[in-house]
């Protein structure tokens, strides 16, 4: 599908409830299937992705049906082998997530997923489940996996990447080991699975950047999920570009390993607030209030990268309004998402004018620019593209065309009429 997108000039106005988050949706259904009896999941994510791993749940012989918008799990806490392939669409979280729990499991399974999954490293998973006892084949360390069910031992395990989709899936299997397995790595990536885990009654702790899991049965729960900060990211950011701006997100997760967008938005002088704080489920919620804003450039490396990944294209857009050069460096794990994003958002944000270096870690942007647009642009089959650029298009001189928009209904499939909420508040 193609979507225009034209400057909007009247600022976006009014307030909006941000949509379910995506990595907490994924946890729930996978963790609720673990745990024996009736889980409740309230504000369960409509996304594509989060459905990848309702639908495997499903194959894996886990009741779930849909009851007023509550997703209700019923599980007997012991998973059945499935008698078709396990499909994980576009959904890597799923990939990693799910074959941390299927090594474990006493029958065997293959893990599929589409033309994008399919090209997505593997190894990361692969070689510290191989060290747990797993046994899993794929070529190249790429999808398909075939995963042979064992018995798995405990590890100690130091992590060179940070992310917390290899950290959950060393979780997922060490909760089902004898002994103490340990995960650390160099940045603190998002704790989702850590507080769900605990939530749910697992003996599992934190000590800096290293967690540790003990064997542990689950208690299903009720578990509310909150609003989504990346997905809120796009409004957050259209928010501080399009001048007379004024608008309230409301209730979007805070959990301070995914704040980094508001802890750069601060440095670059974006007038943001957060309101109402309050904990859900395990996790910090509240409203967070954005206001058109003159902004300087600033660096953002290092640990906050883990906080901020999946924002970094459109935190790309915001540094094109930003006065000054704006560098962005070691993230360079960018280029194993959905697609290659430092290449993708380069060449994009390059086409509609911006001052742009793509860098093998990131990004050098002189702003502040004004975008002239006036020509096609790609999505790259990847939502979060898709989504920066109809944000960049909404500032841009001359209307765009997005080619491959409905990639977004990966994570956000209500993502347009919000904003065509805050276009027109009355
Ligand atoms: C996710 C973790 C991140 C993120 C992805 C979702 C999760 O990946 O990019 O969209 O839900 O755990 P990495 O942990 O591999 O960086």
């Amino acid at each position: 599908m193609d979507k225009s997108v034209e400057k909007f000039i009247y600022g976006l106005n009014g307030e909006i409830l941000v949509p379910s988050d995506k990595s907490i949706s994924h946890r729930a259904v996978i963790l609720a299937s673990l745990a024996k009896g009736k889980s409740i999941i309230k504000n369960f994510s409509k996304g594509q992705d989060p459905l990848s791993s309702l639908k495997i749940c499903q194959s894996l012989g886990v009741n779930t049906e849909f009851e007023n918008n509550n997703l209700i799990i019923n599980s007997t806490g012991k998973l059945l082998a499935s008698t078709t392939y396990l499909d994980c669409g576009n959904s890597g979280t799923t990939m990693r997530f799910m074959a941390g729990v299927l090594a474990g499991q006493n029958f065997n399974s293959i893990l599929i997923g589409d033309e994008s999954l399919s090209k997505r490293p593997m190894k990361r998973v692969i070689e510290p489940l191989t060290l747990m006892g797993a046994e899993i084949k794929s070529q190249d360390y790429k999808a398909p996996l075939e995963i042979f069910g064992k018995e798995l031992h405990s590890i100690e395990y130091n992590s060179q990447l940070s992310s917390a989709q290899v950290k959950s899936c060393i979780l997922l299997a060490g909760l089902q080991c004898d002994g103490l397995t340990n995960f650390s790595e160099p940045h603190i990536s998002r704790d989702h699975t850590e507080r769900m885990l605990k939530y749910m009654g697992a003996n599992i702790s934190a000590n800096g950047n290293t967690v540790t899991i003990a064997k542990s049965d689950l208690e299903p729960k009720t578990i509310e999920v909150c609003g989504d900060i990346s997905s809120a990211a796009f409004f957050i950011v259209a928010g501080l570009i399009i001048p007379n701006s004024k608008i309230i997100l409301k209730n979007v997760g805070l959990n301070p390993t995914r704040t980094g967008i508001l802890d750069v938005v601060k440095k670059m002088g974006g007038n943001v607030e957060i309101l109402d704080k309050k904990e859900i489920s395990g996790e910090p919620v509240g409203d967070i209030k954005v206001e058109y804003s003159e902004l300087k450039s600033c660096t953002i490396e290092g640990e906050i990268i883990p906080k901020l990944i999946d924002e970094i294209p459109v935190i790309a857009v915001l540094a094109t309004q930003a006065n000054g050069t704006t560098i962005i460096k070691d993230a360079q794990d960018l280029r194993n998402k959905e697609s290659d994003r430092i290449k993708a958002t380069f060449t994009e944000l390059k086409k509609l004018g911006a001052d742009i270096e793509e860098t093998p870690d990131g990004f050098i942007i002189n702003g502040k620019t004004k975008l002239k647009g006036g020509c096609d642009v790609e999505t790259y089959h990847d939502h979060r593209l898709a989504m920066s650029l109809y944000v960049a298009g909404l500032i841009c001189s001359k209307p765009i065309i997005i080619n491959g928009f409905e990639w977004v209904n990966i994570s956000f499939p209500e993502f347009e009429k919000l904003f065509e909420d805050l276009k027109s508040p009355l």
